[in-house]
């Protein structure tokens, strides 16, 4: 059941699709007080209430005892107590002996404060009056989710080549570079389908431009790739350069869709292309008119793209700039101590992303002037529907790659989401994991993190471990920043391993594949904690580290230096896979309970529940070389089962036609179990409860 809650005259963010009609009086479950021009929402918690939710943000998945701020913000230093990240996802549920769903459908800065302050308390503080509130009440803590993702609509999906293995880098310069890491995958047997395009593939860094000299003919280049299976995507950035005759910028002067001081100047903040404007991605046509550019590059046969720096994230402004130099000038070394060298310091550090900077600029919505702060969490996420509108314009049948750094809840429908800039730290492994059924709570399906760690130098056995999660994550992407150590696989030694581990995220395609767009279809969650499938089970509900993938599955990725494997817990019988490659596996039938498993580090384990099958493909050196004809099956059952398995062509939207569900069936025929499927099914693997 859900109820609506309008507070004032709220900005329409777009968050909600589903009708639902307001009710009048006061918010069910939560005491509400107004304070500070704004209103606090508390609720006592349980001792054993869990607190899920808010997609996006720190800590782990069962959100309780920490402070959460939501303000999509510029955090490349993803510490323990940082609290606020890319993203902005105000959804939370909490469960215990009832489940209750609250989503605060706000564009400005809201907190919450999960026994942060005092144990049981949860205290939700808007700075705003103007908002819209959904309480969900829900049978247990999964259904109040789905409750929630139905009234949000449908998740956006990606194609199905954004589900190969992608290698980003900050930056590739040149066509040569980018022909040499595809030739080093090539060489090496390591698939792959992606090369990401960083900022350096533009003139001066300005959006919608290809540098002539580093791509003297960038249409034949993407053809090239494409004969190698290869697609780019380009990344495209917030800020437009202020530079005479560019014409994004001499457009979106003269037509006045720059965000704008309050004098009705254009802004202006420094970001990679030194001074920059700010679209008003809040003014429709602003909107439309950036989401046109797009089709400059699908010209040229790109079919995917990455939105950065729209948090928006900025270096410095003008006047950041300003009292910056007054200070510096005011410092004198012989007298000034500590204190104000700590201060000139700070400010020098605090000119990026400063508060007052969020309040010197306005948006035009609907022929309303508003200032950016109090709608700051849609600016990205009105950049992603930029995008995604213009793409149903422009590439009406077939799918384009499109995600996101920023986010609000409602730009679900229009791209995907990686978590920004992570570092290669082994916790951050652990963050992408506990993070990922947080993201699908809130409608985020096509994810993931830059694999590897974008920050900081990798090390070999890190990125082992971190592929050996990621060939999960729908957006399996590595990304590094300038200056760290390269990444690439074929760049840390012995390659064979590698080769190994991105073998098995291609014969599983079909399998990942299946299970994401079914949970696209049908408002589900890919990556669910494993309370979600075992609720009664007190045990599970306080597991963090293992996760249910989909129907079959249940991951417990290894996440620890020099480790050999790892302790597990088994809400049910079942069947342990571990893949050396797509081809190498051995199998171990364990019983409900607690285990030690051993998976050595180029080694990945995966769990087949009980009562379901695993069907693999012959792995492929990319997406368009998969051939989905015939298949294994991995099954763990006594008795007769079946597996409907999704699939289409991949990139046309044809999503609701029912011959894209294909039986696989484990049946008994003369007493014996056996496979049927339209499928080949070239070997059956069966494992009984016995074995
Ligand atoms: C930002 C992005 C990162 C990108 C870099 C340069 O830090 O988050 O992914 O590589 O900018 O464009």
């Amino acid at each position: 059941m859900i109820k609506k809650y309008v507070f004032g005259n709220p900005i329409e963010t777009g968050a909600v699709t589903a009708d639902i009609e307001a009710c009048s009086g006061a918010v069910e479950f939560f005491n509400e007080i107004e304070a500070d021009g704004g209103i606090i929402f508390n609720y006592l918690m349980n001792d054993s209430d869990i607190v899920y939710g808010l997609g996006e943000a720190n800590r782990g998945m069962n959100k309780r005892g920490g402070f959460y701020r939501s303000f999509c913000t510029d955090e490349p230093n993803q510490t323990e107590e940082k609290q606020s990240f890319y993203g902005v996802h105000n959804f939370i549920v909490i469960t215990g002996m009832i489940s209750i769903g609250f989503f605060v459908d706000c564009p400005g800065e809201v907190s919450f404060d999960i026994g942060y302050t005092s144990s049981n308390m949860l205290n939700i503080r808007l700075k705003s009056k103007d908002f819209v509130l959904y309480v969900i009440e829900g049978k247990n803590a999964y259904d109040t989710v789905k409750q929630f993702r139905e009234i949000i609509g449908r998740s956006y999906i990606a194609p199905r080549w954004a589900f190969g293995y992608q290698q980003s880098r900050w930056s590739y310069m040149n066509e040569d570079e980018i022909r040499e890491v595809v030739k080093k995958h090539r060489e090496n047997n390591i698939p792959l389908d992606a090369v990401y395009m960083d900022i350096d593939y533009m003139e001066r860094y300005k959006d919608f431009t290809v540098s002539d000299e580093a791509f003297p003919d960038f249409p034949k280049f993407v053809g090239e790739m494409r004969e190698c299976g290869i697609r780019l995507v380009p990344i495209i950035d917030a800020g437009v350069k202020i530079e005479d005759n560019y014409d994004i910028y001499e457009e979106g002067k003269e037509k006045g869709y720059f965000c704008k001081r309050s004098d009705g100047s254009d802004f202006v903040a420094s970001v990679w292309p030194g001074k920059t404007h700010f679209p008003d991605f809040l003014n429709t046509e602003a909107r439309k008119w950036f989401g046109s550019k797009y089709k400059s590059l699908t010209d040229c046969g790109i079919e995917g793209f990455w939105n950065d720096m729209n948090e928006p994230a900025m270096f410095f402004t003008e006047e950041g700039e300003e009292k910056a130099k007054q200070l510096i000038s005011s410092f004198d070394f012989d007298t000034n101590r500590q204190d104000k060298f700590f201060e000139l310091g700070g400010t020098i550090m605090g000119l990026a992303n400063r508060s007052e900077d969020y309040r010197n600029f306005y948006h035009n919505i609907d022929g309303k002037k508003v200032r950016h702060d109090k709608v700051h969490n849609i600016y990205g996420a009105n950049m992603t529907r930029a995008a995604g509108e213009a793409f149903e314009e422009i590439s009406p049948d077939k799918r384009i790659l499109m995600f996101s750094r920023a986010s609000y809840i409602g730009s679900h429908r229009y791209g995907g989401i990686w978590t920004g800039d992570n570092q290669s730290w082994w916790s951050h492994l652990l963050m992408n994991i506990k993070m990922m059924p947080s993201l699908n709570m809130c409608g985020f399906l096509y994810s993931g993190a830059d694999i590897g760690g974008f920050g900081c130098n990798t090390t070999r056995d890190l990125l082992m471990r971190w592929l050996g999660f990621g060939i999960f994550t729908p957006l399996m992407r590595n990304h590094s920043a300038m200056g760290t150590r390269r990444q690439e696989c074929y760049s840390l030694g012995d390659t064979e391993d590698f080769a190994n581990i991105i073998s098995i995220r291609y014969s599983l395609i079909p399998y990942l594949y299946s299970e994401y767009m079914k949970a696209c279809l049908n408002n589900d969650m890919l990556f669910k904690p494993l309370s979600f499938e075992y609720p009664t089970d007190g045990f599970a509900s306080e597991i963090e580290d293992q996760l249910i993938l989909g129907e079959s599955l249940m991951l417990a990725p290894i996440y620890e230096q020099n480790a050999h494997g790892r302790y597990v817990y088994l809400p049910e019988d079942m069947l342990l896979v571990v893949f050396r490659s797509s081809a190498v596996r051995r199998y171990q039938v364990l019983k409900k309970g607690i285990h030690y498993i051993k998976a050595e580090i180029n080694e990945v384990p995966v769990f087949i529940r009980r009562g379901k099958l695993l069907p693999l493909c012959r792995t492929a050196q990319c997406t368009d070389e998969l051939d989905t004809s015939m298949f294994e099956l991995i099954a763990f059952t006594d008795d007769e089962i079946e597996y409907v398995m999704y699939e289409d062509d991949g990139i046309s939207k044809d999503y609701d036609n029912k011959n894209n569900y294909i039986p696989f069936q484990i049946k008994r025929v003369d007493g014996v179990l056996g496979a049927a499927s339209p499928k080949t099914v070239v070997k059956l693997s069966l494992f009984g409860q016995n074995d």
